[in-house]
């Protein structure tokens, strides 16, 4: 089978970004292990079963953020689904990555700050409908796990939800609050290493005090 010129071109221009990108990721996974967590980028099957936690619904209104992006294949895959770039917030530490990302999407706003700090840059009143999440929150400090963790919660809005992926296929997802619902868990074979991504609702009310209940 012959290649037209074009379409060879196409299949070139495709391949190189793809080589750019995991010369990126190995970088940044040489400076930083931790915060990586990861050799390879997600595959699109994982990225895809992320994107697809949120429903055509659920995207009609309201903002969403996606933490620890990396190179952009979730990126990619939300903005696939049909959500508006201009309801996207992505945050991402590593300043390289970040500027990989607002290069790759400049109609997305990127920040550039850990996840754990998001809120001194988007406002504490700030809520969003889903927070998306490659955060590898096995191998971050326990510490800067929980404290992400409280951020996610508060930067939800009541019965938004939370997408995580892991590559631990058995075991519970780490630093959940105990009040979040898990919805959804799902095996991912096609990505190396083989993948789980789950989803948690955030409650819609807050359960009342013990001293408040009526008798
Ligand atoms: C597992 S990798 C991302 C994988 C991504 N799906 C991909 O395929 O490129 C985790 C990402 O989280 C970022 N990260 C780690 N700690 C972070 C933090 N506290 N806040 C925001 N981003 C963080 C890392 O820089 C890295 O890009």
């Amino acid at each position: 089978m012959r290649l037209a010129p074009r379409d060879l071109n196409a299949f070139v221009r495709r391949n190189r970004l793809r080589v750019e990108r995991q010369l990126l990721l190995i970088r940044e996974l040489i400076r930083e292990p931790r915060d990586m967590g990861m050799l390879f980028p997600s595959s699109s099957a994982l990225a895809d079963e992320m994107a697809g936690a949120l429903s055509p619904h659920m995207m009609r209104s309201g903002a969403f953020i996606e933490i620890g992006a990396g190179t952009g294949p979730v990126t990619e895959a939300l903005l696939r689904r049909g959500l508006p770039p201009e309801r996207m917030i992505v945050v991402e530490k590593s300043p390289v990555l970040a500027d990989c990302l607002s290069k790759s999407f400049p109609n997305v706003r990127v920040l550039c700050c850990g996840a754990e700090e998001m809120r001194d840059y988007i406002g504490g009143s700030f809520r969003a409908r889903a927070v998306i999440s490659s955060l590898p929150f096995r191998s971050l400090p326990a510490e800067a796990g929980s404290s992400i963790m409280s951020e996610i919660e508060a930067v939800l809005e009541p019965g938004g939800l939370y997408v995580q992926f892991t590559y631990a296929l058995i075991g519970e997802m780490p630093h959940v609050p105990p009040i979040f619902r898990k919805v959804r868990s799902r095996f991912v074979m096609y990505n190396i290493p083989p993948a789980k991504v789950e989803v948690f609702r955030k409650p819609k009310w807050r359960e009342a005090p013990r001293d408040c209940e009526v008798g």
